[in-house]
């Protein structure tokens, strides 16, 4: 079975939409890293929070492909410019997700709690003074708040709710996040946690985490943490992109495609 998701082109863009980046792309490389796992776990309904130009939600699709075995997708994003160029993207490479233009997934607790297999999410996380977060148009892509965490201390509450038991969930984090302590504040809820990417560009230094529900984890509110065999915080498992770098936007042929 062959994949193919480099070939994704520029077919809509907006001046107010993120155009894919160094983080979009890791994410990417971390889903790709991880797709023989993916395909086991089978997952039967994968969201994307932020979907933005569509570039990683279209990727996921083409990448799980027919393996995917009629798994559902749903991508949200706060700007509705962002939804319109999703679809344009998804329509022009044949893939079909659900597209809603609400905060975070607002309106959508109810109907998909505990059922999402696979959630992906790369958040507005650069440090910005906290009346930037939320606001119209472009800043909205990344304006973070306090310590880039504005947005993903509402995005983990949600993802806990919408996750089922055997949930995946791949967020895109920058140091100046803390994602260690992102880590242990999942860890209290009962996740695992693994870096799947950490790349460093000259800009940023970013983490792909993976959390897992782990049930010899047990939650506990106040504070403590049992853990038998949770990854060790801080214990990075970085794959360092042995995919070939992802070209976007209509430039090269690269092409991961593989047999
Ligand atoms: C860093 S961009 C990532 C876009 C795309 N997923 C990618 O990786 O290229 C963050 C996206 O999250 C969206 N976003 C910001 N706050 C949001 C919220 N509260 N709810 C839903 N989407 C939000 C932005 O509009 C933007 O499209």
């Amino acid at each position: 079975m062959s994949y193919k998701i480099a070939q994704i082109r520029l077919v809509s863009s907006h001046p107010e939409v993120y155009e894919p980046c160094d983080d979009s792309f890791a994410l990417v490389d971390a889903l790709l890293s991880d797709r023989n796992n993916l395909l086991e776990l089978k997952p039967m309904l994968c969201m994307e929070v932020g979907c933005g130009s569509g570039y990683v939600i279209t990727s996921l699709m083409l990448m799980l492909g027919e393996e995917a075995n009629g798994a559902q997708f749903i991508a949200t994003d706060i700007n509705h410019h962002a939804i319109r160029v999703t679809q344009e993207t998804m329509e022009s490479h044949g893939v079909y997700a659900e597209l809603i233009n609400t905060d975070i997934a607002s309106g959508l607790e109810n109907r998909l709690a505990g059922s999402v297999d696979l959630l992906v999410v790369n958040p507005p996380y650069v440090p910005t003074p906290e009346d930037e977060v939320g606001r119209e148009g472009i800043a909205s892509a990344w304006a973070g708040g306090e310590n880039g965490r504005s947005v993903i201390d509402k995005i983990l509450p949600v993802a806990e709710k919408l996750l089922s038991k055997r949930g995946w969930l791949y967020m895109v984090t920058l140091t100046a996040n803390n994602p260690s302590q992102i880590c242990r504040q999942m860890m209290k809820k009962g996740y695992a946690s693994k870096i799947v990417v950490q790349r460093s560009t000259v800009e940023e230094s970013l983490h792909i985490i993976k959390f897992w529900k782990d049930n010899d984890i047990e939650a506990d509110t106040n504070d403590t943490i049992t853990n038998s065999k949770a990854v060790p915080l801080g214990i990075v498992d970085s794959v360092r992109s042995q995919i070939q770098r992802l070209s976007f936007w209509g430039s090269s042929d690269i092409n991961t495609t593989t047999n």
